[in-house]
């Protein structure tokens, strides 16, 4: 970790890791030019920027400027000045002008990584310190200055980047687009990778070719979505998991964003990510300042698996904060897929006595407790017990399961309101809408306009009661729409714009008090399924719900998308039923188990209805969790094989920090006849140590690492389609 300034050539480098990170200042006017980005490098190269190449600097042919200001290798470029590629920036000023250009104006590199005032962030830690540099660049003729800050940790390879905007003049400026980073490179026919999707399909990796003009993601639905991801990845074409040239980035954001590659007429990629733009307007007062979300940039010369693991640690180690995080979880039961809203105290005690003999540990009561909630239509907004369904209210019910020996979870939508609820009717304003039309209804709900305070106030009092009503120790925070009919009732006719940005920043410091006042509560996002696993989110929460889609292959390509970016510690996977209610896929109750065992692990099912061969295997499941959850929770990530490439099997695992033991899953989707070569090669092991290896053949193995990982496991037929193993593998006695 270094980040130095060489007086002479005028140049930040920025050392992370393996990687580099070279910023320039290029003539006397101090345009701050984009130099390199990539393998560690010892020099300046400014000779990138190509500014001794026609049309040169303004300074030395200032006829050109506008073609100068279109070619210029910019690193936060603004708009309406030349530069007809995409602005970082974009502003209207007091006179409804449109032009912005931020110039060098000085810097600064601190110890330490500054907290963003409202938002998630990664953050430095005792065992790993961080160093800032904030590059302050100014646009003269507004009056306006910008801080480009970027921060590295010592122990990743990450940058991490973000912007905020200061208006030091005397009249307000409405910004209208702000990205948290954007980076000139040449193109090198990069392709892009994304993570596409639907409800119940989220996050499937997508790449294409980044031809000329825009190649671009994003999501207008005020949360990241389960259709587009804010994440992307510049790819050198033909990148694998150990090879290629791989640029990612990701965004610790929940709402609105755009992740975007433009090549250029010169072949370059203009590259930029942050809030989206479309319906974005904020009114800078003098004086203040607004602050972008952060961007976590990974450059890996080694393919995406590197860049995947590089992303792990950080966000384990510098994003997630929940004392959860480096614990086991206890093992859940949902019972959403298991009653949907037909259940009571009765039924759901039933659930806990068998789920407590099979050594699940805690019961999630899910939607449909509260109001007169029996169906999808109601209540939501009135956050007080059933007493029709739970008599004697929550208190008993979770006494009654402590009693059994089982921790009691609950699910909440606090962001939400029922047309049909007291609170609609008390305050029908309290919706997201538009005066004189009628808002549009998704799953016949609203969304509350927490950016109000006293709907704030009135939301984060429904939580608390909840909570502290009873011994609450896990709450599943779910988010079931998207936003529609942008209209805030306390926001004026500039100022609308604001509103979604608003939103997010309240749902924020609503998750931040949650975390702050209920430090022991197990959080666990959700949005209809992931519409918003997010880097964001992970901030407040250790464990994202990823899917509705519980099915054991569909959740492989889930799961492989999600483990792009994010830890399997972090990834909600659940055991349902069969025939699978998304679905309607049979797959076996082993298999089920071994794919959710790559997530924090539980069971969405009624346990007292499920076939007794299914039931009699749970003990082993949950006992095969404590014994490799560490492993799971904190190893090194691997993908061996993808259903999503092969259309045949898949394989993954973890292999622990210090080498001595690793966990493989490898799932037969399709059954093949004997003949066909089912290798699987096991990367990450200690090359010269010999292994044991369990759960292949019969008896025990033992190989060597270097083995494992050159000549690699020949798996038998498993006869049959979605047939799994666990392979366990671990150091052999010297
Ligand atoms: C969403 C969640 C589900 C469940 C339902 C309840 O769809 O993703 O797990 O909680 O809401 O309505």
């Amino acid at each position: 970790m270094d980040i130095r300034y060489n007086e002479r050539s005028r140049t930040f480098t920025i050392t992370a890791g393996d990687s580099s990170y070279v910023i320039g200042i290029a003539d006397k006017e101090g345009f701050i030019g984009h130099v390199y980005y990539g393998a560690a490098i010892a020099e300046e190269p400014m000779y990138l920027l190509r500014i001794d190449e026609p049309p040169f600097v303004p300074t030395k042919n200032n006829r050109d400027r506008g073609s100068f200001m279109d070619t210029f290798p910019c690193e936060f470029p603004g708009n309406g000045l030349g530069d007809y590629r995409d602005g970082a920036v974009e502003v209207i000023d007091a006179g409804g002008h449109r032009a912005i250009k931020l110039t060098y104006e000085g810097h600064n590199i601190i110890d330490g990584k500054p907290a963003l005032a409202g938002l998630p962030a990664t953050f430095e830690t005792d065992g790993a310190r961080a160093k800032t540099l904030e590059i302050y660049a100014k646009d003269e003729a507004l009056n306006v200055k910008a801080v480009l800050r970027y921060s590295v940790f010592e122990d990743s390879d990450a940058i991490i980047r973000s912007t905020e905007l200061i208006n030091e003049s005397a009249t307000p400026v409405l910004i209208t687009k702000i990205m948290s980073a954007s980076l000139d490179m040449d193109s090198e026919d990069f392709e892009f990778l994304s993570l596409h999707g639907s409800w119940a399909r989220e996050r499937q990796i997508d790449i294409r070719p980044i031809g000329y003009g825009k190649t671009s993601v994003g999501s207008v639905k005020g949360e990241s979505s389960h259709q587009e991801h804010p994440f992307m990845a510049l790819i050198e074409k033909g990148s694998t998991q150990e090879k290629g040239r791989v640029y990612g980035f990701s965004f610790v954001y929940s709402g609105n964003f755009l992740a975007q590659a433009e090549k250029t007429q010169f072949d370059s990629v203009r590259v930029m990510m942050g809030i989206n733009p479309q319906g974005f307007k904020w009114e800078l007062k003098p004086g203040d300042s607004f602050q972008s979300p952060e961007v976590v940039m990974v450059y890996s010369d080694c393919g995406l698996g590197k860049m995947s693991r590089t992303y792990h640690d950080l966000y384990r180690g510098h994003l997630i904060r929940s004392p959860y995080k480096d614990k086991e979880r206890p093992i859940l039961i949902n019972n959403w897929e298991a009653t949907y809203f037909d259940f009571n105290t009765e039924k759901l005690l039933d659930i806990a006595r068998e789920a407590k003999k099979s050594g699940i540990e805690m019961l999630v009561m899910d939607d449909g407790w509260f109001g007169r909630r029996n169906d999808d239509n109601s209540s939501l907004g009135d956050w007080n017990v059933n007493e029709e369904k739970l008599p004697g209210g929550l208190k008993y019910l979770v006494d009654e399961v402590n009693k059994i020996g089982l921790k009691f979870g609950i699910w909440m939508e606090p962001e939400m309101i029922s047309p049909d609820s007291d609170l609609y009717r008390a305050h029908p304003d309290w919706a997201i809408q538009i005066p004189g039309r009628e808002g549009v209804r998704s799953r016949n709900q609203y969304v509350l306009d927490l950016t109000r305070k006293e709907v704030l106030e009135h939301t984060w009092n429904s939580i608390k009661t909840v909570l502290s009503s009873a011994n609450i120790e896990y709450l599943k925070w779910d988010m079931n729409r998207q936003i529609t009919d942008i209209g805030s009732a306390e926001l004026g006719r500039d100022n609308q714009g604001e509103l979604s940005h608003r939103y997010m920043l309240a749902v924020y410091k609503l998750q931040e008090r949650l975390v702050k006042e209920f430090p022991n509560l197990l959080l666990e996002n959700c949005s209809g399924g992931g519409a918003r696993f997010d880097a964001g989110m992970l901030y407040y929460s250790p464990q994202i719900w990823c899917s509705d889609d519980t099915d054991a292959i569909e959740r492989l390509g889930i799961q492989e998308g999600t483990a792009i970016v994010y830890p399997l510690s972090s990834m909600g996977a659940h055991v349902s039923d069969c025939p699978n209610h998304t679905v309607g896929r049979v797959t076996p109750f082993e298999t089920r188990g071994n794919v959710a065992l790559a997530g924090t692990f539980g069971y969405e099912l009624d346990i007292t209805k499920i076939p007794q061969e299914d039931r009699d295997m749970i003990p082993f499941q949950t006992a095969t969790y404590h014994k490799y959850n560490k492993l799971v929770r904190s190893g090194d990530y691997y993908r061996v094989a993808s259903f999503r490439e092969n259309h045949y099997y898949d394989c993954f695992g973890v292999v622990s920090k210090d080498k001595s033991e690793a966990l493989f899953t490898f799932v037969q989707v399709m059954g093949r006849p004997n003949y066909h070569s089912r290798v699987i090669r096991i990367p990450g092991l200690l090359p010269d140590v010999k292994y044991v290896v369990e759960g292949v053949s019969e008896e025990p193995e033992e190989w060597l690492g270097s083995t494992l990982e050159k000549a690699g496991l020949r798996i038998g037929n498993l006869w049959g389609d979605y047939k799994s193993l666990l392979i366990h593998i671990s150091k052999a006695d010297d």
